[in-house]
C-alpha cells in the first residue's frame, strides 16, 4: 500500500516537470492514470480501513462524493487553498469515495398489513430515545406488528413534558417508513381495552429472539414494550435490518419542523458569521458528574452534592465511586479546562469559534473560565438565537438537545468531551453523511498527560502538542469498520464492550461505489 502511494506520488511530481505536449509527458500521464486507477481500486476494495489517513493526498479529494450528501442548506465547500496543517484541523478525513447506502436488498420482506400491535415507552434522554425508536421500528418489522407512535420519557433527569410530535415530524415518520412498518397514532378503539403482554425485551437481542417472541401473538393482540433502548444487538444482524435502523434514524425520524428550521437557521447563522466552527459536546452537566462520580477539580461542597444525588437516584446502581481511579481509567468527562488544553494541544488557534452543545454546565461561567481564557470565542445557543426564537424551547431539555444535535452534526469538527448517547449518535451520523471530522479524545491517555502538566513535568507547549496530536491521529472519524467486542470477555457482557451500531454504521449503511445500493 505504502509502495503504491509513493509510486503515484513520484509520478505526479515527474509528470509536472515534463514538458507539456511531449510524448514523454503523455506517456507519463497515461502511466499516472493507470497507477492512479489501481491505487483507487486497491483502496476502495479494502474492507478494513484505518483511521490514520493524516498523510493523505489532497489532490484526490475530488473523488470524494460525500459532499453530495450535505443538505442543500450548507454552503458549498470553500476552495481547498489551505496549508496542510489547516486542512488537518478542519477538513473531513479522506473517505475513499464511500457513501451512504440504506436501500433494502432484493431479499427484503416488505411490510404486510397486520392487526397485531406494539406500544412502547421510549426511555432516556433525546439520543437514547432516538436510537431506541430506530431499534423498535426494526423490532416491529421483524415481529410483523403495527407500531403505535412511541410515548416519550418524561421521568428522566431532563424532565421534559414533550410528546412525540413536539420533538419529531410525526407525519413524515409515518409516511417515510410505510414500506417498512405500519405506524399509527393511537391503538384502534376495539383493541384498546384488550389485555396486553407487558415485556422487557432482553437487551442486544438478535432476529431469532424476536421471531421466538412472536409466540406472544397467540395469546395477545398488543405487546407493550417497557423500554426501547438497546433492544437490538450491534452486530450479526441481517443487513436489511441494519439498513432499516439507518433509514429510521437518518431519514425517517426527522425533528419537528419548528426544531429543524431553527436548527438549520442557527447553523447558517454560525457559518455565515464565522465560517467554520467546532461543536463541543461539553458533557459537564450535573447528572453526568453525579452518575460517573467524577469530582476532580470540584469543591468539597460540590462533591458532596453530587454524592447525595447519586445515592438518591434509585436507577443508578453504583453508589460508591473513587473519583481518582475513575479519572485515571479515562471514565470521566473532560473538564472545561481540560478541553481547552486539549484543543490547544491539537493546534486549534485561539480565534477558533466553539459552539457549546450542552445543557447547564455544572459550576456555571466560573467553571468555563479556563476554557474561555484559551478560546474566547465560545458560542452558546442563548446568544446565537434570539429570545423570540428560543421561545417554546426554554424549559424543554429535549428540544434544546435536538438543536444541539443539528448544530453538532453540521459542524466542521465535532468534539465530545465524554462518551455517551449523544456523542455516539452524532459521531455515527457524521460518519454516515461523509465521514465529517469527529475528534474523540483519548481520555485515559490525556489524563496521564494532564497530570504531568500539573506536576510540572511537562509544559503546555510544542512538545506537549506533539504528544496530543500523535495520540489523536487515528481518532479523527476516518472510515473504519465498527469494532467488535473486547477480546476475552465472555457471555452477554461482551455486548457492552462492542462499538455501538449507531456510533459507526459501517459497513452496513456505508458502502463503496462498487456496490451502489
Ligand atoms: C403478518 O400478519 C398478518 C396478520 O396480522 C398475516 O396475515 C401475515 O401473513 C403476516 N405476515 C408475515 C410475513 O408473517
Ligand atoms: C482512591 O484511589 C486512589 C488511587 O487508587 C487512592 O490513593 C485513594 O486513597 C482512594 N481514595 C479513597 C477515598 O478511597
Amino acid at each position: 500500500m505504502v509502495k503504491q502511494r509513493n509510486l503515484s506520488r513520484s509520478i505526479i511530481s515527474s509528470s509536472s516537470s515534463a514538458r507539456f505536449f511531449s510524448i514523454k509527458a503523455i506517456s507519463l500521464y497515461l502511466i499516472f492514470v493507470f497507477a492512479f486507477t489501481i491505487w483507487v481500486l486497491v483502496f476502495s476494495s479494502r474492507n478494513i480501513q484505518t483511521d490514520d489517513q493524516t498523510h493523505r493526498q489532497h489532490q484526490h479529494r475530488d473523488l470524494i462524493d460525500s459532499e453530495k450528501f450535505r443538505p442543500p442548506s450548507s454552503p458549498p465547500k470553500k476552495k481547498m487553498r489551505e496549508s496542510n496543517g489547516d486542512a488537518q484541523l478542519w477538513t473531513p478525513p479522506f473517505s475513499f469515495g464511500l457513501h451512504p447506502c440504506v436501500k433494502p436488498t432484493p431479499k427484503y420482506k416488505e411490510f404486510s398489513e397486520s392487526d397485531r400491535y406494539i406500544t412502547v415507552r421510549s426511555n432516556g434522554g433525546l439520543n437514547q430515545m432516538r436510537t431506541g425508536i430506530a431499534d423498535i421500528v426494526a423490532v416491529a418489522h421483524i415481529m410483523n406488528a403495527t407500531l403505535v407512535i412511541p410515548e416519550l420519557d418524561k421521568r428522566s433527569f431532563w424532565q421534559d413534558s414533550s410528546v412525540f410530535s413536539d420533538i419529531f415530524d410525526e407525519e413524515h415518520f409515518i409516511k417515510s417508513l410505510r414500506g417498512d412498518v405500519k405506524i399509527i397514532k393511537k391503538l384502534p378503539k376495539e383493541v384498546e381495552s384488550l389485555p396486553r403482554a407487558r415485556k422487557h425485551f432482553t437487551s442486544w437481542s438478535g432476529v431469532g429472539y424476536y421471531e421466538e417472541m412472536t409466540h406472544l401473538w397467540k395469546e395477545y393482540k398488543v405487546i407493550h414494550v417497557a423500554k426501547s433502548d438497546s433492544r437490538l444487538a450491534n452486530n450479526d444482524l441481517p443487513v436489511d435490518i441494519q439498513r432499516l435502523r439507518c433509514r429510521v434514524l437518518y431519514l425517517g425520524l426527522r425533528f419537528s419542523p419548528a426544531i429543524e428550521s431553527l436548527g438549520q437557521k442557527l447553523v447558517e447563522r454560525l457559518k455565515s458569521r464565522v465560517g467554520r466552527y467546532i461543536a463541543l459536546h461539553l458533557r459537564y452537566e450535573k447528572d453526568m458528574l453525579a452518575f460517573t462520580g467524577c469530582t476532580y477539580g470540584l469543591t468539597d461542597a460540590e462533591s458532596e452534592e453530587l454524592r447525595v444525588m447519586r445515592e438518591s437516584t434509585s436507577h443508578w446502581k453504583i453508589k460508591s465511586i473513587n473519583s481518582t481511579e475513575q479519572r485515571v481509567e479515562g471514565l470521566c468527562p473532560l473538564t472545561p479546562k481540560e478541553v481547552g488544553i486539549f484543543l490547544k494541544g491539537l493546534g486549534y488557534p485561539q480565534s477558533t469559534v466553539i459552539y457549546i452543545a450542552a445543557g447547564e454546565i455544572y459550576g456555571g461561567d466560573e467553571r468555563l473560565s479556563e476554557l474561555k481564557s484559551r478560546f474566547p470565542n465560545l458560542v452558546f445557543k442563548e446568544k446565537l438565537a434570539t429570545e423570540d426564537e428560543l421561545r417554546g424551547f426554554t424549559g424543554h431539555a429535549t428540544k434544546t438537545a435536538a438543536l444541539d444535535c443539528i448544530i453538532s452534526v453540521e459542524s466542521d469538527v465535532f468534539v465530545p468531551s465524554h462518551s455517551g448517547n449523544m456523542a455516539r449518535a452524532v459521531e455515527g451520523h457524521r460518519r454516515f453523511l461523509g465521514h465529517r471530522r469527529t475528534i474523540t479524545p483519548d481520555r485515559k491517555g490525556l489524563v496521564k498527560l494532564f497530570n504531568k502538566v500539573e506536576r510540572g513535568q511537562i509544559k503546555e507547549g510544542a512538545k506537549f502538542s506533539n504528544l496530543v496530536q500523535q495520540m489523536h491521529q487515528a481518532r479523527q472519524g476516518a472510515p473504519r469498520r465498527r469494532k467488535g467486542p473486547t477480546q476475552g470477555i465472555k457471555g452477554r457482557a461482551r455486548f457492552r464492550t462492542e462499538e455501538a451500531f449507531y456510533e459507526n454504521p459501517y459497513p452496513e449503511c456505508i458502502c463503496s461505489s462498487k456496490n451502489p445500493t
